[in-house]
């Protein structure tokens, strides 16, 4: 059994909810979901927003961030795996493998088919993931998955992975592909998904607190959120190393591999401004979610976590 199955076992009854697994279906109880979306939906109108925010280490102000980050992803989209085997050494492969088999995903005999959302899902690695696993693991052909991403040129990149996938041929418009600001996610209604991934995207939400808030938003009651993400090294003499990695050398193999050290040294600066483990388990709180036991796991020492929650 899987981690996080065990995980949704043990948390199986959240308070008078039990949870099924595989469908992710509420069997009893009631959301409060309206309430959230409405406050959510609120909180984006009239929260007192600062003025300023982070780009990396720059402050900028809040309405340039969209453009800046859309800069950056723009310009590596044509080598995006070039770019995520420099900033991991190439273990990036080996998280989203972990985080896919560790959610287990799949229509379960005799359910109905889920459906998914991927935010932030660029070039479609983790859409294409949940699906084939769904498949070898469920015989699952009939779950469905949305991309979501904000930026067209990562999204065009996935459209066109897409095209020499099995998918294409064995069941077409299982995938689909939406511009989307994943902070609002305006196309999505309420209460429409089972699963919502997001992996190393959210950091560059420039307000995390409304990615969280509108995951929560599109969830079913019972509904799985996942994000896998960069985050913070739980060693001291490994973070001094992976430091030194992060500042002095990622930056340059950007100049060397990709022509391209501005959107190199953004990506480590964004990392160290992404809250640790547990501020970012108290978000995903904040937005609603029941998290299970301390709601994360660590990768490699923490250079990357999984965090998981639980609509209820
Ligand atoms: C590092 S890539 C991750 C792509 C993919 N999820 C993966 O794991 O390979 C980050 C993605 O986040 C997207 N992104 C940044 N801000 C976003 C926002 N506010 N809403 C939706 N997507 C956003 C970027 O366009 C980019 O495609």
């Amino acid at each position: 059994m899987s981690f996080l199955a065990k995980s949704l076992r043990k948390s199986a009854k959240v308070g008078s909810f039990k949870l099924r697994l595989g469908s992710t279906r509420m069997l009893s109880g009631t959301s409060n979901s309206n309430n959230h979306a409405d406050e959510t939906k609120k909180n984006q109108l009239t929260t007192d927003k600062p003025s300023t925010t982070h780009f990396g280490y720059k402050e900028i102000l809040l309405n340039q961030k969209e453009r800046l980050v859309g800069d950056v992803f723009s310009s590596v989209a044509s080598n995006y795996d070039l770019m995520n085997d420099v900033m991991s050494l190439g273990i990036h492969r080996l998280w989203k493998d972990h985080f896919i088999k560790k959610l287990d995903p799949g229509m379960r005999p005799g359910g109905e088919p889920l459906e998914f959302i991927d935010a932030a899902g660029g070039t479609g690695d983790i859409a294409f993931g949940l699906l084939r696993h769904a498949k070898q693991h469920h015989f699952d052909t009939k779950s469905r998955m949305t991309v979501v991403d904000i930026n067209n040129d990562m999204l065009n990149e996935g459209r066109k992975r897409y095209l020499d996938t099995e998918f294409v041929t064995e069941s077409p418009n299982r995938i689909q592909f939406l511009q989307q600001n994943g902070e609002v996610l305006d196309k999505i209604p309420d209460n429409s998904k089972d699963f919502y991934t997001v992996s190393f995207g959210i950091r560059n939400f420039t307000n995390i607190q409304s990615g969280l808030n509108a995951a929560y938003r599109v969830l079913k009651p019972g509904g799985i959120f996942a994000c896998l993400e960069f985050s913070k090294v739980d060693n001291e003499y490994l973070n001094f190393i992976y430091n030194k990695y992060s500042f002095s050398l990622l930056p340059l193999m950007g100049e060397l591999v990709a022509n391209d050290r501005a959107s190199y040294q953004y990506l480590v600066e964004s990392i160290r401004k992404f809250p640790s483990q547990d501020e970012f388990s108290g978000m995903i709180r904040k937005a609603g979610f029941y998290v299970p036991g301390k709601g994360y796991e660590n990768l490699t020492f923490g250079v990357a976590a999984i965090h998981i929650g639980i609509k209820i």
